[in-house]
């Protein structure tokens, strides 16, 4: 008999050919409209493959045979971790192939809340642009020879620095829980405590996984650390932030501007007042939404859940 996979989220038909050749395969591309269906499916379950399902006991009861998950996602937050352990399961991750990625982004967003590129778009497609020209009041900032300071220097954060060094000549400083000796030595990153890099800094970029320990670490007391003319970037998870901090901070003039990716509740609600701002540049958590990339991703989540259900070594575990 061959071992059963329920993927849901819709997943690559190359990554879902590559797990239908050894395993039974039961497919929910939209599962929140087919809950029943997918609990049902999940009771004979070997493996699960996709992201962003909550995985908690009340889960896992209905998957007594569960023996991997495979996120398809390099955030883990969805997963209590501990209680995969205790329960003998193994889970996966896919990091790495998304860094460059979600870096690039990073500097997308830098840029366009700099020089306020959404703003000025609409200025001009909304017939702003006439022969008296535009105001001063519309100008931007520089990203160039500017600090940038990196809270998370992990993957993803590497590559930040790396385009901020090289690309732009921004001295780069960082928090990390240990020392990142090669952007230390490869883009002369300074490795700093919270406080200071976030009183340096013109651009602050938080790229920390959620966990229990950063949850709501970037606050009030933090915003209120920043300069003035600091653009803040988030594109690791909304809940690190204190998102009503930040919308105070945005409103009182505390910080410049912000560009983020994440937010505390996903779809963001229509009625967030960081959406009315002009000086806040959104996207709906994309960060790693290429072709190439989110293929590699589906690829690596699809060969991790088939050595998984056949007990055989994880490509990228968790633990
Ligand atoms: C990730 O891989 O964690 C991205 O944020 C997409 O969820």
């Amino acid at each position: 008999m061959k071992p059963v996979v329920v993927v849901y989220n819709r997943l690559y038909e190359e990554a879902l050919e590559y797990i239908q050749a050894s395993c039974d395969v039961h497919y929910f591309p939209g599962y929140k409209e087919k809950m029943p269906e997918f609990l049902e499916a999940l009771k004979g379950a070997d493996g699960l493959i996709g992201s962003g399902l909550k995985v908690d006991e009340a889960l896992l009861d209905q998957a007594p045979n569960l023996k991997v998950i495979a996120n398809k996602s390099v955030g883990y937050d969805n997963l209590d971790i501990s209680l995969l352990k205790k329960s003998g399961i193994r889970a996966t991750n896919t990091p790495g192939v998304l860094d460059d990625t979600v870096a690039d982004a990073i500097v997308a967003l830098m840029l366009a809340a700099a020089r306020r590129v959404p703003e000025l778009d609409q200025f001009v497609k909304t017939g702003g642009w006439t022969e008296s020209g535009f105001k001063d009041h519309q100008f931007g900032v520089d990203v160039h020879h500017k600090k940038l300071g990196i809270i998370g220097m992990g993957g993803i954060g590497s590559r930040l620095a790396k385009r901020a060094h090289f690309g732009f000549d921004m001295t780069i400083l960082y928090h990390n829980r240990s020392r990142n000796e090669q952007a230390e030595s490869t883009y002369d990153a300074v490795y700093c405590q919270v406080e200071e890099l976030l009183e340096q800094s013109d651009f602050v970029c938080v790229m920390t996984p959620l966990t229990p320990q950063t949850k709501g670490m970037i606050g009030k007391n933090e915003f209120a650390q920043m300069k003035k003319t600091a653009i803040f970037i988030n594109a690791s998870r909304g809940a690190v932030v204190d998102e009503p901090a930040l919308i105070e901070a945005l409103q009182t003039k505390q910080i410049l501007g912000a560009g983020l990716d994440v937010f505390e509740q996903e779809p963001v609600e229509r009625d967030n007042p960081l959406l009315s701002m002009p000086n806040v540049v959104t996207l709906p958590h994309i960060g790693s939404a290429t072709e190439e990339t989110r293929k590699k991703m589906a690829m690596l989540a699809a060969e991790n859940v088939v050595a998984g259900v056949a007990g055989g070594k994880l490509k990228t575990p968790i633990f």
